[in-house]
């Protein structure tokens, strides 16, 4: 649901432009001029086509890359502004990331995945294991708890890499492509889990999909074209 704008938004992206470098020696603009605002409780769908930009765009907005032009405020700091282990800590402790490739480590167990970011933020043991068993049993993996990745199948993967975004309770989560490997069954519970939080702990949702009908659950979706937001763009 939308909220008031006087109420400090979680993320405000100003002017952020990204180019790379191309074969020809020049350079390729991916992202020109974004502005995007996400209040406390907002969440938002990014779709457009491939290579239009959407992992670009989560990528620096979520400190794994570096922007050409522009300012990303999370909270309230411009985390452009930042050191490295600044941006370090910002993502530890404010931004949950689900990526493309869900990245576990194979020497741990499902648990112990969904528990690493909780190592960075200091958080209490106990009651980190208690959130991670709680997340993981709502993704249907309750009897997962103590398998390691290559015993799990891709979808079940997925799954865990989301708990592990969600494990810190993040004021920002990133999500890009969570349900690419899900049936529509498994994907529309992960939707429910995810909105829900969003609204039960008021964070901000950025998510990448290219299902249609996951992103009609979201407040907005803004349409990535040729570098600029061309639709559900900030009024
Ligand atoms: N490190 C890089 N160096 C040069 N070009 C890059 C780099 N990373 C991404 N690009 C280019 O930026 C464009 C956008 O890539 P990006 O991964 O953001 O697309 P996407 O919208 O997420 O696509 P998909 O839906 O396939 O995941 C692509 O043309 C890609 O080749
Ligand atoms: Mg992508």
């Amino acid at each position: 649901m939308s909220k008031p704008a006087t109420q400090a938004p979680i993320l405000a992206v100003q002017g952020l432009t990204k180019t790379y470098p191309d074969a020809g020696g020049g350079q390729i603009t991916v992202l020109s001029s974004i502005d995007l605002t996400l209040h406390p409780g907002q969440s938002a769908a990014i779709v457009g086509p491939s290579g239009c930009g959407k992992t670009t765009l989560l990528n620096v907005i979520g400190t794994l890359d570096t922007p050409t032009a522009g300012t990303v405020s999370i909270a309230g700091n411009d985390i452009t502004a930042l050191n490295e282990k600044q941006r370090a800590e910002t993502r530890a402790k404010q931004i949950g990331f689900v990526f493309q490739e869900h990245h576990l480590l194979p020497q741990c167990n499902a648990l112990e995945n969904a528990l690493i970011p909780t190592l960075a933020k200091g958080v209490d043991r106990k009651s980190g294991e208690q959130r991670a068993a709680d997340l993981l049993e709502r993704v249907g993996l309750g009897d997962r708890l103590h398998h390691r990745p290559d015993a799990l199948s891709g979808g079940q993967r997925q799954r865990v890499a989301i708990v592990r975004a969600l494990i810190n309770r993040p004021a920002l989560l990133l999500v890009d492509e969570p349900t690419g490997a899900l049936d529509s069954k498994t994907a529309g519970q992960i939707m429910d889990l995810l909105i829900e939080l969003n609204q039960a702990e008021q964070t901000a949702m950025l998510m990448v999909t290219h299902a249609d009908a996951l992103a009609a659950r979201l407040d907005r979706t803004l349409r990535l074209e040729q570098g600029q937001i061309t639709a559900g763009a900030d009024a």
